[in-house]
């Protein structure tokens, strides 16, 4: 596309956050955010100790339209500035991920410009090149409350996934420790407070797979054994507390740190002279330990980290947006009846151009 400057408005409503961004693309390939907008419905979802999908739906229901607007004023915009409009079509909990699409659709036939119908992961896995502007190809490592998998990234619309959680997201091991410990939601940043005061070793938990080739993870045995222990203790101290979740954060750590160098063991055989990028992304990335561990492993392996700024590590409008200039720059754009699609892997053939009935 000759275009110098693509303009795209991103809605992001696949979990508790209702968000939309307006991102510049240039010609050259560079990104610029413009606006980024996210309302978090954190406080709507805190009694229940997670997200509850009902009341998610409705507070993007009631706060999109608002959202959306808002992102055009902070970038001083109009609709008629705008080249395309992008949404999170999935995965995600459906009847949030309905509402986005369907406004992003509406906005697209009133002002006549093209629909990218977005896959959520592919908004995480493209966001290092808004921000960092980072050559294919690279390995993701997305560690976030929904979703813990390398995908190695070739290109646009090119992934593979090298590994996968067979049961808990790590984000979801850390918010379901903090409420056996009663600490609140969400959990991964409680859980790492009380770390720092624990003593590591004291309790012994089961690092799991870690003996294994394969590039998976598993967190719900880790879990159990968390909760094992904190029936055992009972009634806890804060001693035990900080305690448990120290021994919990240093198996993660020793996990993520071994997936992590096999990932990039792979990365040299499959891509040899290839210079070795390692992109972060998911809300876990903000645990320090573990942002620590990671510099570590990149460091032995001579890779390069590339972390992007926390938030747009975490879900946003802004990922979405670039995801879609990056197709639309590409010509790949959808049709409006594009169907949204609650489960949708990365690597699947199918990412969606053209597709009306999902
Ligand atoms: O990417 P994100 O904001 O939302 C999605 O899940 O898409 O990730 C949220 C997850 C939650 O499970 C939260 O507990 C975890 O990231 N998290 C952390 C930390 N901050 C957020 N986990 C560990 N340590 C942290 N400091
Ligand atoms: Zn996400």
């Amino acid at each position: 596309m000759s275009q110098a400057r693509t303009i795209i408005l991103g809605i992001e409503t696949s979990c508790d956050e209702t968000a939309a961004a307006i991102v510049a693309r240039n010609g050259d390939g560079t990104g610029h955010v413009l606006s980024n907008i996210v309302r978090t419905q954190l406080d709507e979802h805190k009694a229940f100790g997670g997200v509850v999908p009902e009341i998610a739906a409705r507070s993007h229901v009631q706060w999109l339209d608002h959202i959306v607007a808002q992102a055009l004023d902070a970038a001083d915009l109009g609709y008629k500035d705008i080249d395309g409009v992008a949404a999170t079509a999935g995965p995600g909990l459906i009847g949030g991920v309905l509402v986005g699409l369907t406004t992003a659709k509406a906005i697209a036939k009133a002002i006549h410009k093209p629909l990218i119908a977005v896959n959520h992961l592919e908004g995480h896995a493209l966001t290092a090149r808004l921000t960092n502007n980072v050559p294919f190809p690279f390995l993701l490592l997305l560690v976030s409350g929904g979703h813990s998998q390398f995908v190695l990234v070739r290109d646009v619309g090119n992934y593979e996934r090298w590994g996968t959680t067979i049961d808990d997201a790590l984000g979801e091991a850390f918010d379901k420790v903090a409420k056996m410990l009663n600490l609140g939601f969400p959990g991964g940043p409680k859980v790492e407070e009380w770390a720092k005061k624990g003593d590591a070793k004291r309790f012994k938990f089961p690092r799991p797979l870690l003996k294994e080739k394969r590039l998976d993870f598993s967190f719900s045995g880790l879990k159990t054994a968390v909760r094992l222990a904190a029936e055992a203790a009972a009634p806890l101290s804060d001693k035990d507390v900080a305690d448990i979740c120290a021994g919990f954060q240093s198996a993660v750590v020793a996990v993520l740190q071994k997936r992590c160098g096999q990932a990039l063991e792979r990365f040299a055989d499959e891509l040899p002279g290839e210079p070795i990028r390692l992109v972060v992304a998911g809300g876990v990335a903000a645990n320090q330990e573990i942002g620590d561990a990671l510099h570590k492993v990149a460091g032995q392996y001579d890779a390069e980290l590339i972390v992007p700024p926390m938030n747009l590590c975490t879900d946003n409008g802004a990922m979405i947006a670039w995801a879609g200039a990056e197709r639309l720059v590409r010509g790949q754009v959808d049709k409006s009846n594009f169907a949204a699609r609650p489960r949708w892997p990365l690597d699947s053939d199918d990412m969606g151009l053209g597709d009306a009935h999902g």
